[in-house]
């Protein structure tokens, strides 16, 4: 198959052969000697012009020299950049801003440096630091003073990996601008041809403190395009190319050959991405690489030899310089102008790329995703010119085979190394407004906290070749600036204000004034032997627990134990957590997996303590109940890319007829395609996460029967590992090849008895209130739909159905009705984003809406439970829990917010067997960076599982 386009260069036009005169050349040679090409030049095309020289030189050869020259400038900014006193996107009318009693990172000495005191923004640049003196400011009119009373300042987020305009949200049919699929190697595409102005997550980032992103095409081809990289603020021009930071010249052929380039950005793909989608090989996509950067190399050394001689004055037959459009741009990889930035994931393919850069003299700027570099460091030193950087996500892995051996440990193993890590956010892969997460999980993981924060701040800005004037605190920089409402690195950390270009991006900020506890970095556990085995074990650390072989296990130095009490309520029994380290810490006895007593039951604690009880310090850590997990497919996939390891889709039956083999009405159970010992299941039982539930992977309207099951078992038979075999039937109202209004009819049916078999039965114990009917859905108009079908049910059995909404971006809009209406809401991701038209209206939460939609449904008293989309994030619920109570400030009780993930999914779900593990964590709570989990107390399993 030929999908490749012609890559032969085309052949320069020969300009007419010209004569040069001996005498001429004599005069050429000695005044090269004595002045250079450029001023000797000059002065002849003026002396000879329009007579026999002319013949010879041709008319700009002042500036086919100059030009020439310029090919071996490197980019980077002008000499005198730092005299500036206005920066180039200064937009007129932006008031001066003095921030005052700020604590500020710069991201100097590393990351090191906090500077305590002012900062002065004027014209879009950072005018002083640390004291600003009156008189400075007396200068300027107008000028906004901000008192940050104290807070934490930093530089904007800067994303290098982003999709953020050509991937938009909501997705549409006419903003998919990502991938081109014209071609395996084409460098001359650009994302800023695509770049739509009307994404929503332009606001939605800027609250996030993201101030710039690079936007990059996708990783469909092995040379995918360039890469553009933007602030992210609206500008007065309204326009794409207003947005770009630096533009490169070549944008609109303005080349201007006497001062340095700026840098380029460009996006290269190996592995998996370029192999699918031209249904070719690894082998392939290297072939497309090579005989690409052959093309590139060629014209290349025809533009030298060509320059060669023209500023030796060889203008003889020479020709004009070669140049060919299509391949400019990798020339000018070749001349080292280019950011390279390269989609590379596993140790073949990274090996592929080193070859490549040794083969042609490229740098590559940094491999992203690169979820493999961590075991393989000699490998990248290889590379030409040097490791590049890596560009990582903290623990979004596994989702395909070159994903499967990434850890959440690389960041700190690759600085550790020495190597530049940069978090980034694939957006919309992840929603860029929480890149900052990403340093806040890489932190909680071991990443120092200079790096941590530089990771997403000053070291993409020195990747992307922008550190003279982004990512730091230092007078002469943009003014690009966020103020906090915590420590960056504290989970739920949000800006109070963000600073683009001096100029104020939310209007109405919501934020609350958070304790003394937040205002510090979070003191993260130790995870040095768990990264360790990471590499010991080749990315395959074993995940699994080891069961006490004491009957009797307590747990010592513990500050609150929250229990539960029968399947709905969550007690405290004791909590001296918030009163710090002077709190005394408590001990819990555990037999057989049960909790029998703790301190002050001295009688029993004592009548437990013998020499074979086993001894567990918390720390002044926690026990509370275990979490249940939903959304994902948890238990069905291993890989969700790779069918083979996956349970697989069932069909949509408003499509396609089942095999009659199924029987009329077959509905199908995830309880029958269950995998156990996954590595996000295991992964999600350590962060306890010990229960999933899980329905069916379905392609439309009907999905089937959930489980649940325990995460930590080792396979179906295991004691404890099924907690129910069905707990709701599940459905999806959403986008789909049927017609909305076909799905609600469907289900019209569906409820009113007319289905057939074991559907018909499910329904009728839906309509009977036995079961629960679970809806993925996020627009309110469908919603509103079935509420009313709802209450027509009801009205025409008699009896009350148990509807539950899940995904449910939109349900802020009817949180009264679906309140009234005893509709539940998981919400679906717990922290939304408007990736579609019918779930766009979201409830952004702070900054931008003084509400998260949990606070909003609690208030109206529905049952709200939290979800993750996606396997991997399970391990991560814990921390979403924590975040959606510190968003709602106050709004959610404890007991609410532990609820979140335990009590109100199991209800949600038709869990009648609650999850009654406990998980014990030591240091602090379950829900924060400062806690690490250790043992989870089995009553199921009757034992106590530890770490
Ligand atoms: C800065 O803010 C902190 C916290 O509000 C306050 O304690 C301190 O006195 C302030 N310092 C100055 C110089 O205003
Ligand atoms: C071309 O782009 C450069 C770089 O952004 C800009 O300075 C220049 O004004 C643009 N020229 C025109 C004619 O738009
Ligand atoms: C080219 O760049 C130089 C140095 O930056 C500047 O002084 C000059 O005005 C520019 N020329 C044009 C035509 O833009
Ligand atoms: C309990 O743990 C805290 C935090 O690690 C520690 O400061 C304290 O000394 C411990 N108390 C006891 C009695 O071990
Ligand atoms: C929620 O429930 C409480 C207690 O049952 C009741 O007092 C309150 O009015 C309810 N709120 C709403 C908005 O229905």
């Amino acid at each position: 198959m030929d999908k490749l386009p012609s890559h032969h260069c085309e052949q320069p036009r020969q300009a007419r052969p010209r004569k040069q005169t001996k005498a001429f050349r004599g005069l050429l040679a000695a005044v090269l000697l004595a002045v250079g090409p450029l001023a000797y030049l000059t002065a002849v095309t003026v002396d000879f012009g329009g007579r026999a020289p002319s013949q010879v030189l041709p008319i700009n050869a002042a500036e086919i020299v100059s030009k020439c020259e310029a090919l071996n400038l490197t980019p980077g900014p002008p000499s005198n950049f730092h005299e500036r006193t206005e920066s180039d996107r200064y937009e007129a009318g932006t008031k001066p801003v003095l921030i005052k009693n700020a604590t500020i990172w710069t991201g100097r000495s590393e990351g090191l440096e906090v500077v305590k005191g002012d900062l002065f923004l004027v014209k879009g640049i950072i005018k002083a630091v640390g004291k600003v003196s009156d008189e400075l400011v007396k200068k300027h009119k107008d000028v906004t003073v901000v008192d940050a009373g104290g807070a934490w300042v930093t530089p904007g987020i800067v994303d290098m990996h982003s999709h953020l305009g050509v991937d938009s949200a909501p997705a549409l049919r006419g903003a998919d601008d990502t991938n081109s699929l014209k071609g395996l190697a084409m460098p001359w595409l650009r994302s800023l041809d695509g770049l739509n102005t009307r994404d929503d997550a332009y606001r939605l980032s800027i609250s996030g403190g993201v101030t710039t992103s690079n936007i990059l095409p996708g990783s469909a081809d092995a040379i995918g395009g360039q890469a553009f990289t933007i602030k992210l603020r609206q500008t007065k021009e309204r326009s794409s190319s207003s947005l770009v930071l630096e533009p490169p010249f070549s944008i609109n052929g303005t080349e201007n050959y006497s001062g340095r380039p700026r840098w380029r950005q460009m996006k290269h793909a190996c592995g998996e991405n370029p192999m699918r989608v031209y249904s070719g090989t690894r082998m392939d996509t290297q072939w497309a690489f090579r005989e690409a950067y052959n093309t590139a190399r060629e014209l290349k050394e025809k533009q030298d030899q060509f320059c060669a001689k023209a500023t030796a004055g060889q203008w003889k037959n020479l020709g004009s310089f070669p140049e060919n459009l299509q391949w400019e741009a990798l020339v000018d990889v070749l001349r080292g102008r280019v950011k390279v930035h390269n989609h590379c994931y596993e140790a073949v393919d990274l090996d592929n790329m080193v070859r490549l850069t040794n083969e042609f003299k490229f740098k590559i700027a940094a491999f992203h995703h690169a979820h493999e570099t961590y075991l393989v460091p000699d490998l990248l030193k290889k590379a030409y010119g040097g490791a590049p950087a890596i560009a990582l996500f903290a623990t979004n892995g596994r989702y395909k085979r070159e994903a499967y051996r990434g850890s959440e440990f690389a960041p700190r193993i690759l600085t550790d190394l020495g190597l530049k890590v940069g978090m980034k956010s694939d957006h919309p892969v992840l929603n860029s407004r929480f890149l900052l997460n990403e340093a806040q999980q890489a932190h909680y993981y071991g990443l120092p906290t200079n790096l941590a924060l530089a990771s997403v701040i000053s070291t993409p800005a020195t990747i992307l070749g922008y550190d003279h004037r982004i990512g730091f605190v230092k007078p002469g920089y943009d003014a690009d600036i966020v103020i906090w409402d915590s420590h960056p690195l504290q989970i739920g950390a949000t800006p109070k204000q963000v600073f683009i270009d001096g100029i104020p991006q939310l209007e109405k900020p919501f934020f609350t004034d958070k304790p003394d506890f937040f205002q510090h970095a979070p003191e993260v556990p130790n995870f040095d032997e768990e990264a360790k085995d990471a590499i010991k074990y080749d990315g395959l650390p074993p995940l699994e627990t080891h069961k006490s072989k004491k009957d009797v296990v307590i747990f010592t130095n513990v500050t609150s134990l929250h229990i539960r009490v029968g399947s709905h309520i969550i007690k405290e029994v004791f909590d001296v957590s918030s009163a710090g380290t002077s709190s005394k810490g408590q001990s819990v006895v555990v037999k057989d997996g049960e909790v029998q007593c703790f301190s002050g039951q001295e009688e029993c604690l004592a009548s437990f303590v013998n020499p074979s009880v086993e001894w567990v310090s918390l720390e002044g850590g926690s026990i509370s109940p275990a979490l249940v997990s939903y959304g994902s497919f948890l238990g069905l996939h291993e890989i969700d890319q790779e069918k083979s390891t996956n349970d697989g889709k069932i069909n949509d039956l408003l499509k396609k007829e089942n095999p009659s083999i199924l029987g009329e009405g077959a509905l199908i159970r995830a309880a029958d395609g269950l995998e156990f010992a996954t590595r996000d299941a295991l992964l999600a039982y350590r962060a306890g996460a010990t229960v999933g539930i899980t329905a069916p992977e379905s392609n439309g309207f009907l999905g089937g029967l959930s489980v649940a099951f325990n995460t930590g078992s080792p396979h179906k038979l295991a004691k404890g590992a099924i907690l129910q075999d069905v707990t709701a039937i599940h459905v999806t109202v959403d986008s789909g090849d049927s017609s909305i209004s076909t799905q609600i009819a469907a289900l019209r049916n569906l409820l009113y008895g007319h289905g057939e078999g074991e559907i018909k039965q499910a329904f009728h114990d839906v309509v009977e209130g036995r079961i629960p009917l679970v809806i993925k859905v996020h627009s309110a108009d469908i919603m509103a739909s079935l509420i009313q079908l709802k209450e027509e049910v009801e009205s025409h059995s008699g009896k009350a159905a148990q509807f539950t909404f899940s995904g449910a971006n939109e349900a802020h809009l009817l949180a009264k009705e679906i309140g009234q209406a005893g509709v539940g809401v998981i919400l679906t991701p717990a922290r939304p984003f408007p990736g579609s038209w019918r779930s766009r209206r979201i409830l952004p939460g702070p900054p931008l809406s003084e509400n998260n939609a949990a606070s909003v449904l609690f208030g109206h008293n529905v049952t709200v439970a939290i979800g993750v989309e996606e396997q991997w994030q399970s391990r991560n619920l814990r921390f979403d829990v924590g975040w959606t109570a510190i968003e709602a400030h106050g709004a959610i009780s404890k007991g609410e917010t532990i609820a979140l993930a335990t009590t109100n999914v199991e209800k949600l779900l038709g869990l009648r067997t609650p999850n009654t593990d406990l998980v014990a964590v030591e240091r602090t709570s379950l829900y924060d960076f400062g806690g690490k989990v250790v043992g989870v107390i089995s009553p199921r399993e009757g034992a106590v599982n530890l770490i």
